[in-house]
């Protein structure tokens, strides 16, 4: 007979395997590279390369996307771990000068560095936490006042993923991707800008699933590839009302991109205490 001394529950997994990017344009790609490279000690991938259009930024085993344009604010906020927040202080006093002029800034918090990007951006740093020593385990979206519900069950019914509302100090949905990660809508009064086109990518085991009620309710915007659809609109899965939006490009575990290996360097490794065997990241 089966002891009941291990909450199982625990280890599901939803649909979504991993929240593996999010696309924000920005229109200097040296002061991105100052920002997310130099500064948050992240790494640029090597091996996909667009020249001084794009560039994507590896962190753990997720990244941003950064093409060229004019910059794309992010409708909440986005939780980034670093290995060692002393370590990020560091590099921040060092980009702190060629930043002015720029929309950067940094504020030492309880538990993490809240920043901001070059464009306003906002960033929260922490240290190893939320499962991981390297990684974007959470993004936060402002959605209006009586939202997180439909959002929820919109994730629920439609994603496939386990998402349930919060009601703590707030109301907010908070939806599960992945092992470690969570996408939260938190519901506020105060004013939201417009949807700038921004994005996010999300690796999902059952695809043809959330395809078909995606498609049922007219949301697909745009039928990528064979291993790849996008949708926009996150809409209450009963009554087809608009709740909020949010591109997500939909991925399927056979595209060619998943599971793809990131480099990640060591941020500590440097020009001045250089140490052989120290240049890779390791968790
Ligand atoms: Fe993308």
């Amino acid at each position: 007979m089966s002891e009941n001394k291990f909450n199982r529950a625990e280890e599901d997994f939803g649909n979504v395997l991993n929240m593996e990017h999010i696309n924000l344009t920005v229109p200097d790609q040296q002061l991105a590279a100052l920002f997310y490279v130099t500064g948050l000690g992240f790494t640029r991938d090597p091996f996909i390369d667009f020249g001084t259009f794009n560039m994507w930024i590896n962190v753990g085993e997720q990244q941003f996307h950064l093409p060229k344009r004019d910059a794309q604010r992010f409708r909440g906020h986005i939780g980034v771990v670093v290995p060692d927040l002393e370590g990020l202080k560091r590099r921040l006093d060092f980009i702190d000068r060629p930043m002015r002029g720029t929309e950067f800034a940094r504020e030492e918090k309880d538990d993490h560095i809240a920043l901001a990007c070059p464009w306003g951006n906002d960033i929260r740093a922490y240290g190893p936490s939320f499962g991981t020593s390297l990684g974007i385990p959470f993004a936060q979206i402002d959605t209006p006042p009586g939202t997180a519900d439909g959002i929820a069950r919109f994730y629920n019914e439609v994603m496939d993923t386990p998402a349930r509302v919060v009601k703590n100090g707030g109301v907010r949905a908070d939806v599960s991707m992945g092992a470690n990660q969570r996408l939260v809508f938190r519901e506020t009064d105060a004013e939201i800008p417009p949807y700038d086109g921004h994005h996010l990518a999300v690796y999902i085991a059952n695809f043809s699933g959330p395809h078909a009620k995606l498609a049922e309710r007219g949301l697909i915007s745009e039928e990528s590839d064979q291993h790849q659809y996008r949708f926009q609109t996150i809409a209450d899965p009963d009554t087809g009302e608009t709740l909020t939006e949010i591109e997500h490009e939909v991925r399927s575990l056979r595209h060619p991109m998943f599971k793809r290996h990131l480099v990640n360097r060591n941020p500590a490794q440097s020009f001045m205490n250089y140490r052989h065997g120290h240049d890779a990241f390791v968790p």
